[in-house]
């Protein structure tokens, strides 16, 4: 059971899930034939989706590790996923081992799982919740148990959004969040794109999923980072944020955005 009282037999494998598809592809154990199938599909609508999915996985290392060295010792993951090596507290122990990080996911698959998230210091917390609610995931007693909002926190909206439709106005979600945050605190966000291939066919799998794949451009991402000014060198394919080895083949195809920046004022 975890932490929020979810059982592991109230998990839906009946229909696919992004957290789940996204483990399969990463080569996890934690997913259903639902998952697989959904997963394959992806791979065959997107051929470069698994290299994609560890370039915004990589992307998520460098950036906790950017955002920690700036000095950051608060994080907020907000959908999480399953737990992965290494995960995001365990990036950010590397870095600065008081580092406290809160994962919030809105699947019971997620909670879990939740031994794995919560290993090490003790300092970490995992909540289930949904970012169409960011009020909730801020007022949370278990995110101020670990997030103190008078102090920088990083918050990482790390290959999420995109499960967010415009109905569910998800810029008016991230600038709740983003009014919530003092200034020094860090937005980090990765997002798909179909800037660079056609990927209608990859849309289609998701139509079956719990989350539908909402890909935006250029320009509809970087206006999740209004009030933040965005660190060198801005929104940039997940690979070329700055690399700190050389990006895999097939790079330019990659369908991820990712970016960090930093809250002012
Ligand atoms: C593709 S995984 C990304 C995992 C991790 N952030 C990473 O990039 O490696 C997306 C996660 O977001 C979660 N998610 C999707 N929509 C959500 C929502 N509205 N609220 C909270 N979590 C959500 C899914 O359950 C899944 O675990």
């Amino acid at each position: 059971m975890g932490q929020d009282g979810f059982r592991a037999e109230e998990i839906d494998t009946s229909r696919p899930h992004p957290a789940r598809i996204y483990d399969y592809l990463l080569g996890g154990k934690d997913n259903y034939e639902v998952d697989q199938r959904a997963g394959d599909a992806l791979a065959a609508a997107a051929p470069e989706v698994r290299i994609g999915l560890r370039a915004n996985r990589e992307f998520l290392r460098r950036a906790v590790r950017y955002v920690v060295g700036s000095g950051v010792r608060q994080i907020l993951d907000i959908g999480t996923g399953l737990p992965t090596s290494p995960n995001v507290h365990e990036i950010a122990h590397e870095v600065a081992p008081d580092v406290r990080v809160a994962y919030v996911d809105n699947d019971p698959i997620v909670s879990a799982h939740a031994d794995a998230l919560l290993s090490g210091s003790g300092a970490n917390s995992i909540v289930l919740a949904d970012l169409r609610d960011p009020r909730a995931i801020v007022d949370h007693p278990d995110v101020r148990r670990v997030i103190d909002f008078d102090e920088p926190v990083a918050v990482l909206l790390v290959a999420i959004v995109h499960f967010l439709t415009d109905a569910d106005e998800p810029e008016r979600i991230v600038a709740t969040l983003r009014d919530a945050l003092p200034a020094g605190s860090f937005l980090v966000l990765s997002h798909a794109t179909g800037d660079f291939a056609d990927r209608t066919d990859a849309q289609a799998v998701y139509s079956k999923a719990t989350a539908s794949l909402n890909l935006r451009s250029r320009a509809g991402i970087e206006r999740f980072f209004e009030g933040f000014e965005l660190v060198d060198p801005g929104l940039a394919q997940a690979p070329f944020w700055r690399p700190d080895s050389p990006p895999p083949a097939r790079s330019e195809e990659i369908g991820f955005y990712g970016g960090v920046a930093r809250k002012a004022h």
